[in-house]
Formats: C-alpha cells, sequence, structure tokens
C-alpha cells in the first residue's frame, strides 16, 4: 500500500547547524509512531518540512502519494495531513465552542456551496468531538481559561474539525504535570482512533512512549538514528547511549 507519507532525501541546514539530514522516512495508514531525540536533534524541524513550514534545501515530500514539499501549510492541511503545536495556537480570547466553529468554517470555505448544510452538520459535528476531548462541559469557556492539558485537548479537537487522515503532534505532554499525562494521551488517542485517524507525536516520557506508541523512530542530529517496534528502539544501543542517556 502507499505509505501516508514519504521523504525522500530530505535536507535542511541552517548555517553550521543541521536541521535534517538527507531524511528517507515512510509513514503508513494506522501507525502510531513515537519520534524521540535530545532537544535540538531536529525532530521539529522535520514536522516543519513535512507540513509546509520550512522549505527543505534538498529532497521532497509525499503525501497520500502526493509530492506536497514546500506546498503552503494551508494546503497541505486541506490534503488531509494536520498538526497540533507544542504551544497551542488557540483563538484565546473565543469560547472553546466557538475555536472549534472557526477549525469547522476553514474548512467548509472550500464548500461554501453547501454552506447552509455545513451549518447544520457542524453543530452535531462540533458537540461530538467536543465530547470526544472530553470538553463538552466546558464549551463556553473562555479558551484563555482552560489549564495547560485542557488546551492541548482543544488543540487537537480543532485538528479534527479538519478531517484529518494524520495528525502529527509536537509534544503533546509538554508542559502537562506527570500525573495528568497518561490522562491526557488516552483521551487524545481514544479520540484519533474513533475518527480513524494516522498518529505522530513527538515524546520524551519514555512510559508514554512504551504505551502509547506501535513504532518509535529515534532521532539524533538531524537522522533517524534508529526505526522500528517500541521495545527494539528503546533498547538499541546508540539510542540507550544518546537518547535516553541511559546505558
Ligand atoms: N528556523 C530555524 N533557524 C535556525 N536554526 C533552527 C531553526 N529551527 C531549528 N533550528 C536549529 O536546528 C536544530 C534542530 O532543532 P529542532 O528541530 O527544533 O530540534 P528538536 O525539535 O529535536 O528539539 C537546533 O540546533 C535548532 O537550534
Ligand atoms: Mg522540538
Amino acid at each position: 500500500m502507499e505509505p501516508l507519507v514519504r521523504t525522500q532525501g530530505l535536507t535542511l541546514h541552517f548555517g553550521g547547524v543541521v536541521g535534517a539530514d538527507n531524511i528517507d522516512f515512510e509513514l503508513h495508514e494506522g501507525e502510531r509512531l513515537a519520534v524521540i531525540g535530545q532537544n535540538g536533534a531536529g525532530k521539529t524541524t522535520f514536522v516543519n518540512i513535512c507540513t509546509g513550514f520550512l522549505k527543505p534545501s534538498g529532497g521532497r515530500v509525499f503525501f497520500a502519494g502526493h509530492d506536497i514539499t514546500a506546498l503552503p501549510p494551508r494546503i497541505i492541511v486541506h490534503r488531509g495531513l494536520a498538526r497540533s503545536f507544542q504551544l497551542p495556537q488557540l483563538f484565546l480570547e473565543h469560547s472553546v465552542r466557538q475555536c472549534l466553529e472557526i477549525a469547522a468554517g476553514a474548512r467548509a470555505r472550500r464548500m461554501s456551496f453547501l454552506r447552509s448544510l455545513a451549518d447544520s452538520v457542524d453543530k452535531y459535528e462540533i458537540d461530538h468531538t467536543l465530547e470526544l476531548v472530553g470538553l463538552r462541559d466546558r464549551a463556553d469557556l473562555p479558551a484563555s481559561a482552560l489549564p495547560e492539558g485542557h488546551r492541548k485537548l482543544l488543540d487537537v479537537a480543532m485538528a479534527l474539525m479538519l478531517h484529518p487522515k494524520l495528525l502529527i503532534m509536537d509534544e503533546p505532554t509538554s508542559g502537562v504535570a506527570s500525573e495528568d499525562k497518561h490522562a491526557l494521551m488516552a483521551t487524545l488517542m481514544g479520540a484519533l482512533e474513533e475518527r480513524r485517524v494516522t498518529c505522530w507525536f513527538v515524546e520524551h516520557d519514555i512510559d508514554i512512549v512504551s504505551r502509547y506508541a506501535t513504532r518509535v523512530a529515534a532521532w539524533i542530529a538531524g537522522r533517524v538514528a534508529a526505526d522500528g517496534p517500541p521495545a527494539e528502539v528503546l533498547r538499541n544501543e546508540q539510542v540507550r547511549r544518546e537518547v535516553l542517556g541511559s546505558a
């Protein structure tokens, strides 16, 4: 089957710093990929290239078989590749429900001839999506009133309104108290599974990685140093030494 994402020789240097070093990578539908790596390893750079926020100096990105290299982010999102951010990009002055309406509007603008139909579908879908991420009873609060964990959930809920095939989440549990991380991930992963969205997430907490990923890729200095089943990658010698700092 055609991979959902495929990169060929993706390369980007920032002056003397290696952001991405000739990366060949594939992601298949249904995978839950955890990307691990030290700070500065290039995890976010790779996400930024694949989602159109950075232009590579070399190489190509394909999504569902189509070349999307350096297309603008909003076009890539409409193709079905959505992302959430390490610091959620919310409309803080709006209510939780309005944030989802805005996201739904961003999708519907592409089919404005169906506008009135879309409005009624959206109401149902917004309620269902809020339910799915456990924010139904917070719908009328301003996004600014939500604690960090709930902001991450809202960020993902907004991404789901765009009907993605793949959601990339950059450090979904960062800034969330360690005792709340598992509950957050359980909710996020449950929501993605229900909507049949393939998932790739950047994560530092190895407990979370082992619990939720079906595959792990370890980034070192702009390259994929190890990639495979979680148990295998997490006991890889180089990964233990250079990523986990534990061997
Ligand atoms: N826009 C940029 N301009 C210059 N250097 C950058 C930029 N983005 C990332 N870098 C550098 O590229 C390297 C990889 O960064 P990043 O992808 O953010 O790592 P990670 O997400 O793994 O922590 C780092 O050395 C970082 O300072
Ligand atoms: Mg990063």
